[in-house]
């Protein structure tokens, strides 16, 4: 039997009774499934693990050749809790014959739904219309409703799509932008592709739901707050680094725009003297977007069939395989 160790998760009951589950699940899969919380995350620990298993279920902590380095040969495998993989060195893990894998679509509901709520929250200025009842005020901000109005989501993939899904009861008209684009998804889902010019001046909505990488590095900045509607909200559950966090500051604290929601940020933990803590018009969470029972459950279980079909030699989907080079270093004998 395969050993799958697995970094994911806390020990909390609720953790405990998911790995469990997991772990039944994957002997069904042929596979020994084994939990190594790291809460906190402990680099020593990881690379011992990794030494004495033959794949890795890892969070988004980096990993490269300071791990990489010290991996002996059994470990043929990591497979991200997740989607992002912006933390994982690709080439230097192909340089070491290590497979990398992701969950892709697994949490994509939990993602969605994070960010439908952050849109309506965002909107109904829900945190303004809290502080001010904690404060012993009982003043009514008035807000905006979603229905009927025109949301932009940046990146159609799986999240994007399934956010598309759930503002169809919404009537919102509903445009897209995305380097690759999915014309079936958005035909079913009445969702129009457009450039990024058209969202950032014309929606009242924006949901980003890109990668990070180097065309998404402060994509969304000064400029662009310059040329959004004043009412508009902005909503970002992707990655923290698309956005230029300061620009943002400025855009709230002038009421440049209505308002936001973060789930993800530059650095993370975002420090606890972080301005955008002192605004009243965002959303902040610690980026907890993919954290329902549902969509982890469904992750655990989509990473142990990866690791099964991958130790059963079957092709790993497209979607989920980030570095089919892998395979051209193993050849050479690694
Ligand atoms: N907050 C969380 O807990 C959480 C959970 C899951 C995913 N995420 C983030 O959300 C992102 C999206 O997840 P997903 O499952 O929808 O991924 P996905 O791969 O299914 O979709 C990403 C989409 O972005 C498009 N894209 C890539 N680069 C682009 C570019 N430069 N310009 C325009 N479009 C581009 C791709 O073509 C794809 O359609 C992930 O990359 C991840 O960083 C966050």
């Amino acid at each position: 039997m395969h050993k799958f160790v697995s970094f994911f998760g806390e020990r909390s009951p609720m953790f405990e009774e998911l790995n469990q589950k997991t772990e039944v699940y994957a002997k069904t899969r042929g596979i020994e499934y084994v939990w190594v919380p790291q809460v906190p995350y402990d680099v020593e620990s990881v690379v011992q693990c990794l030494n004495e298993a033959d794949a890795g279920l890892i969070d988004v902590e980096p990993y490269d050749d300071r791990i990489f380095n010290r991996l002996n040969d059994r470990c043929k495998l990591l497979v991200r809790f997740g989607v992002g993989f912006d933390k994982v060195d690709l080439k230097a893990a192909s340089a070491h014959g290590l497979c990398v894998a992701r969950t892709t679509g697994a949490n994509k509901t939990g993602v969605a739904e994070m960010a439908l709520t952050m849109l309506l929250a965002a909107g109904r200025q829900v945190m303004v219309n809290r502080n001010t009842v904690n404060s012993g005020k009982w003043v009514k901000n008035v807000g905006r409703e979603l229905i009927g109005k025109k949301v932009g989501i940046l990146g159609f993939g799986n999240i994007g799509i399934a956010l598309a899904k759930l503002l169809t009861g919404f009537d919102c008209e509903v445009v897209a932008y995305d380097i690759c684009k999915n014309e079936v998804a958005a035909k079913a889902l009445n969702v129009r592709f457009t450039d990024m010019e058209e969202i950032f001046t014309t929606c009242d909505a924006i949901s980003v739901h890109l990668p990070y990488n180097a065309q998404t590095d402060h994509l969304i900045n000064a400029e662009v707050f310059a040329k959004m509607k004043k009412d508009a909200v902005l909503v970002c559950t992707a990655r923290g680094k698309i956005i230029d966090e300061d620009a943002l500051y400025d855009a709230l604290k002038n009421h440049r725009i209505a308002g936001a929601g973060l789930d993800v940020y530059a650095t993370e933990p975002l420090p606890a003297d972080s301005p955008l803590t002192k605004l009243a018009n965002i959303i902040l969470t610690p980026h907890v977007s993919s954290q329902t029972y549902e969509s982890i459950w469904n992750t655990y279980k989509k990473a142990v069939d990866i690791a099964a079909d991958f130790f059963e030699g079957r092709a790993l989907d497209p979607a989920d395989l980030l570095n089919p080079d892998y395979k051209e270093r193993l050849k050479e004998g690694k």
